[in-house]
This record gives C-alpha cells, structure tokens and sequence, in this order.
C-alpha cells in the first residue's frame, strides 16, 4: 500500500475558514458559532466556498437534483466504482465549526494529499456533501442522502416547508443549487464518513479514534397542541385550557418513560416548547412542541413509540386540549459493514493510534449510504466531554488529523480494490 500522509495544517485551515462562513456571536456560550442552516445564504457562501476549494484540487464537481455536490478524483480505471467520503456542511442554528465539516473537508485533504504525493488509486474517490443533514430546517435529517439513495422521494422532498412555509425546492432553486443530476444512480463501491463523536465517550476512554459500528434509531415529531388562551389574572385554574402546560406534563411524562427503563436506552428530548402568544399574562392557548427519541433497538423504539402515543391521548384527554401529532423523521437501526470496519480498525491499528468500537448516538449520512453500499465511519474525540451543536465544539488539530488520516489510509485500500 502507498504511504499518504495528510497535511495537518492545511486540514485544520480549512476547518477554520470554513468555520468562519455563517459564524456569529453567542453570547451564552461566550464564543462565536457557526450558523450555516441549510439552503440560507450562508448555507449558500459555505457551499461555494467549499466548491471553489474542489475545483482548486481538480475535481470534477457535479450537483444533484436535490443539491448534493459530488466532486469525482479519476483513478486508474477509472470505470470501477468510486469509493465514496462526505458528510455535510449545513449546521444547527447554534453549530460549530466541526460537525459535518470534517468529513467533508478530511475528504478533501485526502485528494489533496494524493495529488501531492502524485498517487492515482485504481479506483476514483468521490468527495460529497449532502443537503440538509441536520433536518432542523425542514424537519427531516439526513434529507439529501435519504433522497440520493431513495428513501425519500424527490418530489416529496422538494414540498417539505420550513416554518416560513419556503420550500425545499423553491429554495434550492434560490440559492442556485438545484443541480441538474438525476438523483438515485450513484452506487459507489464503499462509503467512508469521518465525523466528531459529538459525545464524551472516546475522550473519556482515552482512546484516539472511534471504529463506528452503526447508527441507533431516530424517531421525530412535531406536537401542536390546541386549548384556550385566557387572562392569566381572571381565569380560575378549573377552567383553563394550557397548551403549554400540557406540553410541559408530556415532557415531564416522557422523562419518566426513560427512567423507568422498560425500553432499554430509550433517549427523549423535548428541543422545541413554543407557548402561543408567548406573553406574561396570557394563558398559552396554543404550543408547538417537538419530540426526538432514540433508541438503538428497533422492537424497543417501537414501544417507545406506542407508549408515547398513548401519552398523548391521555393528556390531550386530562388536559383538555386537542394534540394534532405529526411525525416529521423516522429511521431505524443501522448496522455499519463489518469489514469497513475491520479496513478502518487495521488502519488506525497501523498509525498506532488507540482505538474502540463505538455506536453513534447521532444520525447521519452514511447512515442512508449504508443501504446501498458497504460503509462504516470513523469518529475523533472532542473537548469539554464532546459538547456539539454548540458553538463549545472542538476537536484538536492532532485529533482531526488522526481521524482523516485513518479515513485516508482506508480509503487509499478500498480503492485499490477489485
Ligand atoms: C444529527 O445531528 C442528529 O440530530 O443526530
Ligand atoms: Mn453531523
Ligand atoms: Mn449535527
């Protein structure tokens, strides 16, 4: 196998400068964030930025009917399958500078490198991002890739609106990424995602790098609950009708369905309370809620969910306001491929570095890559017990550089592959 070693530097630099596209000032978190949301306009700058940057490299870059890039390196048969790394480079409206973008600039370091080193792989690699992963936009998380490889389809996709009622097509076609690439046709020969951990388990293990064995379930809703605004003074408490309230007992509720145990690792969160008017002196008759569970056990998801359904009947009939419950996102359990694994596993072993296997608690692309070719993922611990979705977010550059240079490793190995 060729020796291709990354450059540090160059990686964490474009880590930076990307991070500086969309960045603002947070004040509770005491340092700037990056707010790249999909398909805004800063969405828009980073993913020009980072298309100038492919471009500099020599690739070949292509964009698909729902805004996934795809930027193609040639190799030296260059009919074979490509061996495909990405991730994305939307954020959270209170992001950093390190989740997606990671995979999505170690992928491009990696063709860097090997344009350095004058190394043409057998096989051609493909560098990609995807269009909202994040799902914080438009509801929906993994939205490009689950498109690209035909869990959603893209007329479907091209309707979801955001809370503005802008369309996801109307929007891709506004910000000028709209690619003319029918959707579905790639089928590379593997799929390999460098991402943060976004967690504390690797650092407090100690272990440099993390060989991601899948990626546990998601299940997404959107509650809005309907009782009766009223003076907060003059109404006595037996005639309210408090849609925030009610919301408040359903998460207390859901709380107490995770202590009690009976779904296994069963995870809720409750990441939107939205009271209507939202005024001191006003009894909320309005609220929209929403509802993130996970669970890295199908039959135990499926539970979960009953039992959460059944909640909702219950309070809406306790409370006496009307809950209209949509669900927005839904994946199961995913198992990542067992000898990427081993590839990413052998090489980490190679450079020396600590390693374990690790589950992700979070979703993303190469979860939906998975379903049409092997894939598997590499993690890189990060700072203060892994915060992410907060602009706290850090990986180090020697923890960045050792993930993608693993992910280089095995990639330089797929792609030699027959
Ligand atoms: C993606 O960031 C997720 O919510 O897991
Ligand atoms: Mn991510
Ligand atoms: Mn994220």
């Amino acid at each position: 196998m060729t020796e291709i070693t990354i450059d540090s530097d160059r990686l964490y630099r474009s880590i930076e400068e990307l991070g500086a596209v969309g960045s603002y000032r947070d004040d509770v978190a005491g340092c700037d964030g990056v707010r790249r949301v999909a398909l805004t306009d800063e969405d828009a700058s980073g993913r020009r930025q980072v298309v100038a940057w492919m471009r500099e490299a020599g690739l070949d870059v292509s964009v698909d009917a729902i805004g996934n890039v795809f930027a193609s390196r040639s190799g030296r048969e260059p009919e074979l399958a490509p061996v495909m790394v990405g991730s994305h480079i939307d954020s959270v409206p209170t992001g950093g500078a390190f989740d997606g973008a990671l995979g999505v600039l170690g992928g491009l370091e990696i063709v860097r490198a090997l344009a350095a080193a004058d190394v043409m792989t057998r096989r051609p690699i493909v560098v990609a991002f995807f269009t909202e992963e994040e799902g914080c936009r438009f509801g929906t998380d993994m939205l490009g890739s689950a498109v690209a490889t035909g869990r959603i389809a893209l007329d479907a996709a091209y309707e979801i609106t955001d809370a503005a009622g802008k369309s996801v097509g109307g929007e891709l076609e506004r910000i000028g990424f709209r690619g003319d690439e029918p959707v579905g046709q790639r089928r590379p020969h593997a799929f390999v995602e460098c991402h943060i951990e976004q967690g504390p388990v690797l650092a407090h293990g100690g272990e440099q790098v993390g060989v991601v064995t899948g990626v546990q379930g998601i299940s997404w809703f959107e509650l809005s609950l309907t009782g009766h605004s009223a003076h907060a003074g003059t109404t006595p408490t037996s005639f309210r009708k408090d849609a925030g309230l009610c919301a408040a007992r359903i998460n207390v509720a859901l709380r107490d369905l995770v202590d009690s145990g009976v779904h296994g690792d069963l995870r809720a969160t409750m990441g939107v309370h939205r009271p209507h008017p939202g005024v001191v002196n006003v009894v909320p008759g309005r609220c929209v809620a929403t509802v993130d569970l996970r669970n890295p056990d199908d039959a135990a998801m499926a539970a979960a969910e009953r039992d959460f359904r059944a909640l909702l009947e219950e309070r809406a009939r306790a409370d006496g306001v009307d809950i209209d419950c949509r669900q927005t996102a839904r994946t199961a359990m995913v198992p990542f491929d067992d000898r990427v694994q081993d590839v990413i596993e052998e090489s980490a072993t190679a450079r020396g570095y600590s390693h374990r296997r690790i589950l992700s608690g979070a979703g993303h692309d190469a979860q939906e890559w998975a379903r049409v070719c092997p894939t598997a993922m590499i993690f890189v611990p990060g700072e203060h017990d892994g915060i992410s979705h907060n602009p706290r977010e850090l990986s180090t550059p020697a923890q960045c550089a050792r993930g993608v240079q693993v992910q280089c490793d095995t990639v330089v190995m797929l792609a030699e592959e027959g």
